[in-house]
């Protein structure tokens, strides 16, 4: 299986267009140690022909042409044979809507997803222009299923873990179980076993078993502190209140981590008040010390 980070930032992006915290000011200004970074999305392919999206983020179209591997091989053509959600959060969604020049597109998502992003929402008939334009797949969670044809030789699994609603969807539905999921992907013809979570509200079983065996781990590495917004002065929720695990401290998703057997771990999805953005920092050097790593646009792995 190929991997490639095709975005490795939380939304907004790094630098944020209106964020003048340290970290942004920094990238925008070419400071050593700091580089860009566009919201996360990855790319996954079994074969080196055609491609899946994890995600699919408002910069899909920048980020399809940053990597040869999604070029057209045609007049009218695309490598990309599904894309999958792991949420209704815009910054997993809304590049879909880019990709509205007729063509077909299989997506994978939970019915909660699925109907959260299609149901009451008139852009969405840019994607209706002709009938099955989008071919949703439904993933059921817990369930192993092939990916594209059975020539992929993928095979994945949607697990459920504790996330949040998407922020347009609050007070408008009751939260359920298909509201936020991991991927856990095998390679039938390697053995390779990628865990994609990049949106994890804190421990649980569930958790525990999409990590087992995995030999690659990308995680949410959205904060480093819980109180990180509020003490840049930057608002008032807590990591907590957005459904993010804090990396650092007693019982952060660092110590998690660094428990597992994974050959790479990484983490993704990455707010732009992280310190952990700063290569050579002290935050980065307590990562490195783990043999943790910080994803980066651009980023390819083989497993
Ligand atoms: C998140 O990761 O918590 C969301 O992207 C937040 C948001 O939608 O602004
Ligand atoms: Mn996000
Ligand atoms: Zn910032």
């Amino acid at each position: 299986m190929r991997i490639r980070v095709l975005g490795s930032a939380a939304g907004g992006g790094f630098p944020q267009w209106n964020c003048g915290c340290e970290n942004c000011r920094a990238a925008r200004t070419g400071a050593p140690g700091f580089r860009a970074r566009t919201q996360e999305s990855i790319a996954v392919s079994g074969d080196g022909e055609s491609w899946f999206l994890l995600n699919a983020s408002p910069e899909i179209r920048a980020q399809i042409e940053s990597f040869p591997g999604l070029w057209p091989r045609a007049k009218r053509h695309s490598p990309i044979a599904g894309i999958l959600f792991s949420n209704g959060d815009l910054d997993h969604c809304l590049g879909l809507l880019s990709l509205r020049e007729s063509h077909p597109l299989v997506v994978h998502a939970t019915a909660t997803m699925r109907d959260g992003f299609r149901q009451g929402n008139v852009l969405y008939r840019t994607l209706e222009r002709f009938a099955g334009q989008i071919d949703w797949r439904v993933v059921t969670l817990g369930e192993e299923q092939a990916l594209g044809s059975e020539a992929t030789r993928l095979r994945v699994t949607a697990v459920p873990i504790a996330g949040n609603l998407p922020l347009h969807l609050k007070t408008l539905r009751a939260p359920s179980a298909e509201d936020n999921v991991g991927y856990v992907i095998r390679d039938e013809r390697t053995g390779g076993r990628l865990a994609y979570l990049s949106g994890v509200a804190g421990p649980s079983a569930e958790l525990e078993r999409a990590v087992e065996g995995a030999d690659v781990v990308f995680f949410d590495g959205t904060f480093w502190t819980s109180d990180e917004l509020i003490a840049a002065g930057l608002g008032t929720r807590r990591a907590e209140d957005m459904s993010h695990w804090p990396i650092s401290g007693p019982g952060g998703s660092l110590e998690f981590l660094s428990r597992l057997k994974a050959r790479r771990r990484i983490f993704i999805h990455v707010n732009n008040t992280n310190p952990i953005l700063r290569e050579g920092g002290p935050e980065r050097a307590e990562l490195q010390r783990q043999g943790i790593e910080v994803a980066e646009d651009g980023m390819e792995l083989e497993l």
